[in-house]
């Protein structure tokens, strides 16, 4: 291995390799790595509150995989991004998975929490690399809504409730 040329690939942590060049898009990014870090800790750490704290955790990813992937995906139709189908395609399939998880856990399987963290890190990293990088130049600050994520879900339910 060539120490000096190698970049980093640990998907321990954020590195800025990792960087699509939107600050808002990478800021979500690091922001799955926190929430994965936060999993680790509460899995790492047995409390009388675990339960209820895996539980918020794990709501905290769904409502984060739906505004993340929101924002990406409403930038490419505004911008026409040729992959769009196949990257919402990509998105869905997590956002199944996630949900399935959830689901488990709340269903009983307590076990499925200790492999939520590794799961989450191992995706965005393997997602970021291959479809994420793919936009890198296309997508822009300008041409991607900045604002937090719940104004982007609530947005979206304003339209499906029939507001302007
Ligand atoms: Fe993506």
């Amino acid at each position: 291995m060539d120490l000096v040329t190698e970049k980093p690939q640990s998907t321990d942590v954020w590195t800025d390799d990792l960087s699509v060049g939107v600050d808002i898009i990478d800021e979500d990014h690091q922001a799955f790595f926190r929430l994965a870090d936060l999993l680790r800790d509460i899995m790492g750490s047995p409390d009388k509150n675990q339960d209820m704290l895996v539980e918020t955790a794990i709501n905290i990813l769904e409502e984060y995989v739906k505004g993340h992937f929101l924002r990406e995906e409403t930038a490419m139709a505004t911008i026409g991004y040729p992959l769009l189908a196949e990257h919402a395609a990509a998105h869905e399939a997590f956002a199944a998975r996630a949900h399935q998880i959830a689901q488990d856990y709340k269903s009983g399987n307590k076990e499925v929490a200790a492999t939520i963290n590794d799961l989450v890190r191992r995706w965005i990293v393997g997602h970021i690399r291959t479809m994420d990088m793919q936009y890198r130049g296309v997508l822009t600050n300008e041409n991607v809504d900045n604002r937090p994520m719940a104004y982007l879900t609530a947005d979206e339910n304003d339209q499906a409730d029939g507001w302007p």
